[in-house]
Parts: structure tokens; C-alpha cells; sequence
């Protein structure tokens, strides 16, 4: 890890984040992991301007140039490690509506499940949930990673990928300053779901939800399903009806919409 970042562009956070920032690190998510074995408390967000291991979903990758976002939140949710999943959904929401709120008019924000933010069609962030707990007890820590392709985004991606800059956002949105729009925002989605649970969120993601209705196939760890994305359940599931008939209830995989 290099030294913290330069101060020129820090972003506005509001009080109930401690902000780490750094210049260079490996994973955001490592360090955060690290910082909440040590007790780090709720809110702390760890920040780089470049990473030389970015982590992704499913073991892959994830290209972390300066110029994207790249953070790690520490979270102590006080819940089952099942229902602090569903934070994944109120980042997703978070993320979306910080690019709403700096994008330009007409720009097409969705969500495809079970964390990603498509941006006209296209991957512009992921999210990597990773925690700690014992089953049956509550979650002991979460760290949420959050990557945004804000400059520039990865061509050999295995989806399709985009970025805020190409999607026509202007230089003025930097990393600092959608790292600011995404605490905020956030912030008012978490504390929807502390006071109303997943109902709201749920309603907020599927109303902007990538494929819904429509033929999709997703890949679980030892089998692949085809059917319409009928729902998200309840507790965060993809609903799959399946051609047969009857559903299918899926809580991990990768969704392909053709
Ligand atoms: C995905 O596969 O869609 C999830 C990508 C998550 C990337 C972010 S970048 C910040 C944080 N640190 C990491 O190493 N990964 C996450």
C-alpha cells in the first residue's frame, strides 16, 4: 500500500462514514477485511485511486485503473448473515441513484441481478459482498465492495461493460465526487431498510430491473437453468419460471439476458 491520497479532490461524505483513503493498494476489499478483524467500526470506508488486485465475483478479477471508483464499507448490520445480503440490493440502489443524480438526462440506469448497476444496457458497477459470521448467529462484519467504471471500463469484460464517461457524463464527475453521491445516497437506503426492511428495496430494484419477465439462463455452480425471470423474492432470490412450468428459487449464479 502507498501513502494516503493527494488532497486536491476528496469527496463530501456525510458524518456517518471514517474514511480511509489511499493512493494504491491491492484490494480495498483485503484491507477492509483486515480493518474489521481488528474491530474497525460500522462505516468505515476504505478508498483507493488504484488497485493492483482487484477482486471480483466468482473469482474473477476486476481491471482497477486510476480514474474508476474502487471502496470497501465495513458494515456491522445487526442480522443474520442471510439477511445482510440483502445490503448487496441497497448498494445497488445507492449506485444507481448517485448516477442518476450526476449523469445526464436520458441516460438508463437498471439493475441486474443479483448486484450489478447497468448503465444503457451495459455492466458500469459490480459489488462484492464478503463477511463474517457464525450460522445461526448474527453477522459479526460485512465488508460491501463497490467498483464503478468511471473513466474507463474493461473491453475483454466476460459482460458487456461501459462507463459513466462514455455513457456521456462530464470530466467534473470524478471518482471523489460519485464516491460522495453514492454515500449519500446510500445512506437513505440503508436507512429504509433499518426502518422498513427488504419491501422498499425490493420494490426499488425490481422496478428497474434488467431482463425482468423476459428468457434468461443462469449459471449455478454445477448446473445451468433457462427460464423467465419471473421475481425477486421476499429475501433477495431470483424467481425463475421454468419452461415446464413450476419455479425455481435461485440465491447464487450468474445471470446471462440474451
Ligand atoms: C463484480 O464481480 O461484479 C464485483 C466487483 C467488485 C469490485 C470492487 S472494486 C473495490 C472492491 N475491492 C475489490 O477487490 N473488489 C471490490
Amino acid at each position: 500500500m502507498n501513502g494516503p491520497t493527494p488532497d486536491g479532490d476528496l469527496p463530501r461524505l456525510p458524518p456517518a462514514y471514517r474514511l480511509v483513503a489511499l493512493d494504491s493498494v491491492g484490494s480495498t476489499n483485503d484491507e477492509a477485511r483486515r480493518l474489521a478483524a481488528e474491530g474497525a467500526e460500522d462505516g468505515t470506508l476504505v478508498w483507493a485511486r488504484e488497485q493492483s488486485g482487484g477482486r471480483g465475483r466468482r473469482g474473477r478479477g476486476w481491471a482497477s485503473p486510476r480514474g474508476n471508483l474502487y471502496l470497501s464499507l465495513v458494515l456491522r448490520p445487526q442480522c443474520s448473515l442471510a439477511e445482510a445480503a440483502q445490503l448487496g440490493f441497497v448498494a445497488a440502489l445507492g449506485v444507481g441513484d448517485a448516477i442518476g443524480s450526476v449523469a445526464p438526462p436520458l441516460i438508463e440506469v437498471t439493475y441486474k441481478w443479483p448486484n450489478d448497476v447497468l448503465v444503457n444496457g451495459r455492466k458500469a458497477a459490480g459489488i462484492l459482498l464478503e463477511s463474517q459470521g457464525t450460522a445461526g448467529a448474527d453477522c459479526d462484519w460485512l465488508v460491501l465492495g463497490l467498483g464503478v467504471n468511471v473513466a474507463s471500463y474493461p473491453e475483454d469484460a466476460e459482460f458487456p461493460a461501459t462507463s459513466l464517461r462514455f455513457e456521456g457524463c462530464p470530466a467534473e464527475v470524478t471518482e471523489a465526487a460519485l464516491l460522495g453521491a453514492f454515500g449519500k445516497h446510500f445512506l437513505t437506503w440503508v436507512n429504509r431498510w433499518l426502518e422498513e426492511g427488504f419491501a422498499p428495496i425490493r420494490r426499488g430494484w425490481l422496478n428497474h430491473a434488467q431482463g425482468l419477465g423476459e428468457e434468461i439462463r443462469v449459471r449455478l455452480a454445477r448446473e445451468e437453468l433457462s427460464g423467465t425471470f419471473k421475481d425477486l423474492d421476499e429475501s433477495g432470490a431470483l424467481v425463475l419460471g421454468r419452461d415446464g412450468g413450476g419455479e425455481r428459487r435461485v440465491t447464487a449464479g450468474e445471470v446471462y439476458i440474451p
